[in-house]
């Protein structure tokens, strides 16, 4: 299957709160694809970050998608909120999810993008019977609650499988990756097969947020551009 380019998510998490709409104007300009906000409620993770009222407010301030990412508890019960808010993509644990596919409906029947996600420990089998209904499937690659952590090696090798398991059920799914990504480690996680890369610190902690999105997807455009000729090749 063809893809399409790699897409890069900042993710505000390591944004100056104190001038929020100030740094997400300058990673628009720097080329950001999505923003990423990752929603946290001190249950389900060990942090508190946002909810609704902030993603109404950055609506009113970017063109940039939306990628909401909730980490809470009981996620059905904000799905309607964190739509009427403006949320382009809605993503859901499934570690908090007893009723998966009611969750991804009602995702849905909102008109807006459903994601599943997984924590590291989390295996694949989770999402297989929902991968064709969803157009996201994150893979985590830290526990989540906290950005600047390190990339869990191991996950790589869960990102091909997840890759394979989406071309195989012929899923639309894209496939994004979060926690740890950086500029050093773009590349070996795009050849393992993500399509979106979320990154925090790495593109917040840099003095020049341009120059390190450009250095990020530089750096992730190599492997994509490989792969793509080895599918040609291999149908001719
Ligand atoms: C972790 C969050 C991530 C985090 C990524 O719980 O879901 O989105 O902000 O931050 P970095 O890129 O610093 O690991
Ligand atoms: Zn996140």
């Amino acid at each position: 299957m063809t893809r399409s380019n790699v897409r890069i998510a900042p993710s505000i998490l390591s944004a100056d709160f104190a001038r929020l709409s100030d740094e997400i104007a300058r990673v628009e300009r720097a080329g950001a694809d999505l923003l990423h906000i990752d929603v946290m409620d001190g249950h389900f993770v060990p942090n508190l970050t946002v909810g609704p009222p902030i993603v109404e407010a950055l609506r009113k301030v970017t063109k940039l998608p939306l990628d909401v990412h909730l980490m809470i508890t009981n996620p059905d019960a904000f799905i309607p909120e964190f739509a009427s808010a403006g949320a382009d993509y809605l993503t859901v644990h499934v570690e908090t999810c007893p009723h998966l596919h009611r969750t991804v409906q009602s995702i849905k029947e909102r008109g807006i993008k459903a994601g599943v996600t997984l924590n590291p420990a989390t295996p694949l089998d989770a999402i297989e019977e929902i991968l064709r209904d969803v157009d996201l499937l994150l893979v985590m690659s830290v526990n989540p609650g906290f950005g600047g952590q390190h990339f869990i090696a191991s996950v790589l090798d869960k990102i091909a499988r997840a890759r394979q398991l989406i071309d195989r059920t012929r899923s639309r799914a894209a496939l994004e990756v979060d926690g740890g990504v950086k500029v050093e480690n773009a590349a070996q996680i795009i050849r393992a097969g993500a399509d979106i890369l979320v990154s925090g610190s790495a593109i917040f902690s840099s003095p020049d947020y341009g120059a390190t999105i450009k250095a990020m997807r530089h750096a992730a455009q190599a492997p994509r551009k490989a792969l793509r000729n080895s599918a040609v090749a291999a149908r001719r």
